[in-house]
C-alpha cells in the first residue's frame, strides 16, 4: 500500500503582537484563528531591523509547564536564568529549553542595531513531565549538521531525523520533535516522513511550496498544517524555497493556560502563580 501524504488542511498569515517590553512579533500559533497545534501551544515570528521593535526584549519572566524554543536565523539573543544560566543564541542555533517546575529567566537582544529575525516556539509536556527538573539543550549553528540532499539544497537538522538518516542533536522522548530548516531549488520535490502520531505543520520563510496532491500553495510568511498521512511531500515553487518543517507528537490532554504557565487543570496554573509569587520557583 502506498504511504499516505499528508495534506495542507489549513493556512495563516497569523496576527501582529507584541510581547515582552513591546517586542513586535507575529503570532501565528496561540492567536484566535489557530489557538494550538497540539502539542504546539505558540509559535512567534519576529523580523524586523528597526530597533525601537525588539530593543526591549523579554525581561525577566518565568515559565512552568511546557518547552520554549528559540531559533534564529538574524541577529543575537542573550538568555540568563535564576539558577546561573547564561548564553548567547546566533543564526542558525538553537535553545530548547524545558522549563518544567518551573525558571524565571530573560531573553534580550545583543545587538543595538541590524536585523533581527527568528523564532518562539512552545512545545507542550505530558502531564507526567509538568514538574520536571528544567534543563537547557543549547547547540550553535557549527554542530548542527547541514545535510546534502541529493538533488540540491539542504537540511539544518536540529532535531529528529530525516529521510537520509541524518540526526539532529536535540533529544526529547516527550513528544519526539522533528525540526528541520529546508532549502529548496526551483521546483525541486522533498519528501520526509512524519508518524501519524504527530501534529506537523510548515512555515514558509522565503519562496513557496506547492503541495501536489491537493495543488495547494503556502507562500512566503504563512504557515500551514499538514494531516492524514505518514510522509509529508512537496515541491519548491519558481524561486526555490527555504521553510520550517515541524512536528511533534500529540498529547491529547487537558490545557489550562495562565500567561507564562500551561497545565492541565486552573487549579495547577493558580498554585504556578502562587509558587511564583513566593519564590518557589
Ligand atoms: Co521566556
Amino acid at each position: 500500500m502506498a504511504e499516505q501524504i499528508r495534506k495542507l488542511v489549513f493556512q495563516t498569515a497569523g496576527i501582529p503582537a507584541s510581547d515582552g517590553a513591546d517586542v513586535q512579533l507575529t503570532r501565528i500559533i496561540g492567536a484566535p484563528d489557530l489557538n494550538m497545534v497540539d502539542p504546539f501551544l505558540l509559535l512567534d515570528v519576529f523580523e524586523t531591523d528597526e530597533p525601537q521593535d525588539y530593543i526591549g526584549g523579554f525581561p525577566s519572566h518565568p515559565h512552568r509547564g511546557f518547552e520554549t524554543v528559540t531559533y534564529l536565523l538574524a541577529g543575537q539573543m542573550r538568555h540568563k536564568d535564576n539558577a546561573g544560566h547564561e548564553g548567547v543564541i546566533v543564526p542558525g542555533g538553537v535553545q530548547w529549553m524545558t522549563a518544567g517546575r518551573g525558571i524565571i529567566h530573560s531573553e534580550m537582544p545583543e545587538q543595538v542595531d541590524g536585523l533581527m529575525k527568528g523564532f518562539q516556539l512552545w512545545v507542550n509536556l505530558p502531564a507526567s513531565e509538568k514538574m520536571t527538573e528544567p534543563g537547557y539543550q543549547e547547540f550553535p549553528p557549527h554542530v548542527i549538521e547541514n545535510e546534502e540532499l541529493p538533488e540540491g539544497g539542504f537540511i539544518h537538522v536540529i532535531a529528529g531525523v530525516t529521510n537520509q538518516g541524518t540526526v539532529g542533536p536535540v533529544k526529547n522522548a516527550h513528544t519526539t520533535p522533528l525540526f528541520l530548516d529546508v532549502t529548496l531549488k526551483a521546483g525541486q520535490n522533498f519528501e520526509q516522513s512524519v508518524p501519524e502520531t504527530h501534529s506537523c505543520f510548515t512555515y514558509m520563510i522565503d519562496g513557496d511550496i506547492i503541495f501536489p496532491n491537493s495543488n495547494s500553495i503556502l507562500g512566503q510568511g504563512r504557515l500551514g498544517i499538514l494531516e492524514g498521512g505518514s510522509t509529508v511531500s512537496l515541491n519548491a515553487g519558481q524561486e526555490g524555497a527555504r521553510f520550517l518543517l515541524v512536528a511533534a507528537k500529540s498529547l491529547n490532554e487537558p490545557v489550562a493556560r495562565g500567561g507564562p504557565f500551561v497545565m492541565n487543570t486552573r487549579e495547577e496554573v493558580m498554585q504556578a502563580f502562587d509558587d511564583y509569587q513566593n519564590g518557589k520557583f
